[in-house]
């Protein structure tokens, strides 16, 4: 099976911050997870170049904009590997292959008879990059940036987005599993109840942005721009090999403030080019800094690489997936992130490692005769119970059930140790089958956790597959080789402590703008 997986493309005028960064995460433990679950997988990340705030950006920097984002994409590659995102692709719009897509789309539109010529009027906010009503305007500003638009009037070339209105509402009520989570779903179901009115999709050009073919001196609009990337990168409008078997996409992973023109905008263009259209919109919440959403133009924005380098990738992308339900918005908050750390991860984690491999060594020198002995310590039945229920957390997209799952795995890993008591059991030469089992059976344990926990810590999850003296290349892990026999820990070595404790009066002492 296929798995066709796209994030939003940045803005690439300032850095990432652990906003945007959340959503990368996201995508990509999905990713994993899928690739761990069997699924043949297409990740796909990018850059959304030509806004008028990343012209205006350059210009202050007194560079083209072309050397300008070229710059900025060396930025934003670092910053997702520095959090541990691994995507297949990465799409610029101002590379060829987008151009040509965005092209076709045009042309697409204009052959259906879905675009005229007409005059807009009205608001603007260029953060948004959207067109925005009276009605829309809270006490006159933009709702997501808080910022007064600009007020706008030209000429423009409109799309019939209304003439989708009706078959918009059918593929909803067909398809409940099209805009994810259900609440999100129904915010849209609202939108589309007031009624869609048909939108500006291009602009008087400034030389920055893909010109309107047949429209000229028009650029066309950046988000009828920005939305055809995810067709781009298949090949689109060639049928390669990879749109056929990647197209339509499985998940439009976005946040909760851009949902709209995914799905809705995106629908109708696709629908207008004869496109068939991505099975799932999925619009996740915010990372909140102080209850205000963490925002460039807010200016609270914390630093995913310099956070990562503070406390290691995987603590942050485990706290950013644990903190709330995937799909609602999360505080970042340091004491909550230390707390978080120090139980979870220092304690119930790695402490589970730390004793299960010191035993180990401490009593065979690291030798396992393997889970052959029966299960003695009943972990066996509890990694069934747990797989099922990760799997179908999973599926859901409901990362912190994943993880709920996992914790459970550890705690009975946790209590099999204090209930079996090896350092007993080692006192008792009569005892060493049983001291065998049961250290057996805990790092067979521990080597379904290191792969369970894989999609979300991946650099965590090879340095436990080490010390448990498996394969550290999780290519090559399966999630149905999960309670393979032959697959158990024969050997074990001592590491590092995976998650050395955190003391939360330095953390908040060290604290500052970045991190
Ligand atoms: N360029 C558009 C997307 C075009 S997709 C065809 C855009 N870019 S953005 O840089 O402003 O935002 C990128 C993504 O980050 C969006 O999905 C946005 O919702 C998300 N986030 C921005 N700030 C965020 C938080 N504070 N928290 C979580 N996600 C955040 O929109």
């Amino acid at each position: 099976m296929s798995f066709y997986i796209t994030c939003a493309i940045d803005y690439p005028n300032r850095q990432p911050h652990i906003g945007t960064a959340y959503e990368k995460i996201a995508a990509d433990t999905i990713a994993r997870y899928k690739r761990l679950a069997g699924e043949d997988v297409f990740f796909l990340m990018g850059l959304d170049e030509h806004s008028q705030n990343v012209y205006k950006r350059a210009q202050e920097e007194g560079l083209e904009p072309i050397a300008f984002t070229d710059r900025m994409e060396g930025v934003f590659r670092a910053a997702w590997a520095a959090v541990n995102v691994e995507f297949d692709d990465f799409i610029r719009t101002t590379e060829d292959r987008h151009r040509i897509a965005v092209e076709a789309m045009v042309q697409r539109a204009e052959a259906a008879g879905d675009f005229y010529e007409g005059v807009y009027k009205g608001f603007y906010c260029v953060s948004c990059e959207a067109y925005y009503s009276d009605r829309d305007l809270v006490d006159g500003k933009c709702p997501v940036h808080e910022t007064e638009p600009e007020f706008r009037e030209e000429t423009n070339v409109f799309f019939r987005l209304s003439a989708y209105q009706a078959r918009l509402e059918a593929h909803y009520e067909e398809h409940p599993e099209f805009v994810q989570p259900d609440y999100r779903r129904n915010e849209l179901l609202s939108l589309l109840d007031e009624g869609l009115e048909d939108i500006s999709v291009s602009r008087a050009s400034d030389g920055w942005g893909i010109p309107m073919p047949g429209h000229e001196g028009q650029a066309v609009y950046v988000w009828f721009d920005a939305l055809t990337n995810y067709l781009a990168a298949t090949g689109f409008p060639e049928e390669t090999d990879t749109y056929k078997k990647f197209w339509p996409a499985d998940m439009h992973l976005v946040g909760k403030d851009i949902t709209r023109f995914h799905a809705i905008i995106w629908p109708a263009m696709l629908m207008s080019a004869g496109v068939p259209l991505p099975k799932v919109v999925y619009g996740h919440g915010w990372v909140l800094t102080g209850g205000g959403r963490m925002s460039k133009s807010v200016g609270n924005v914390m630093d995913p690489v310099a956070t990562a380098e503070r406390f290691g990738a995987d603590a942050l992308r485990y706290f950013l997936l644990r903190e709330t339900p995937f799909g609602r918005d999360l505080e970042f908050d340091h004491e909550r992130f230390v707390a978080r750390y120090n139980a979870d991860l220092a304690n119930d984690l790695g402490n589970l490692l730390q004793r299960t491999v010191g035993m180990a060594m401490k009593y065979q020198n690291g030798a396992l005769g393997g889970p052959a002995e029966g299960d003695v310590t009943r972990l066996a039945a509890a990694s069934r119970e747990v797989e099922a229920e990760y799997r179908e957390a999973m599926e859901g997209y409901e990362l912190q059930g994943g993880l709920k799952a996992i914790w459970k795995l550890v705690a009975a890993g946790n209590l099999a140790v204090d209930t079996h008591a090896p350092w007993v059991l080692a006192k008792d030469p009569a005892k060493a089958a049983e001291l065998d089992a049961v250290l057996s059976q805990l790092a067979a344990l521990l080597r379904q956790v290191a792969v369970l926990v894989h999609p979300f810590m991946p650099e965590r999850s090879a340095t436990m597959a080490q010390a448990l003296g498996q394969d550290a290349d999780p290519a090559a892990w399966r999630l149905d080789d999960l309670h393979d026999p032959s697959l158990a820990p024969r050997q074990v070595h001592k590491s590092e402590p995976l998650f050395p404790r955190l003391d939360v009066e330095e953390v908040i002492e060290g604290r500052d703008a970045t991190c």
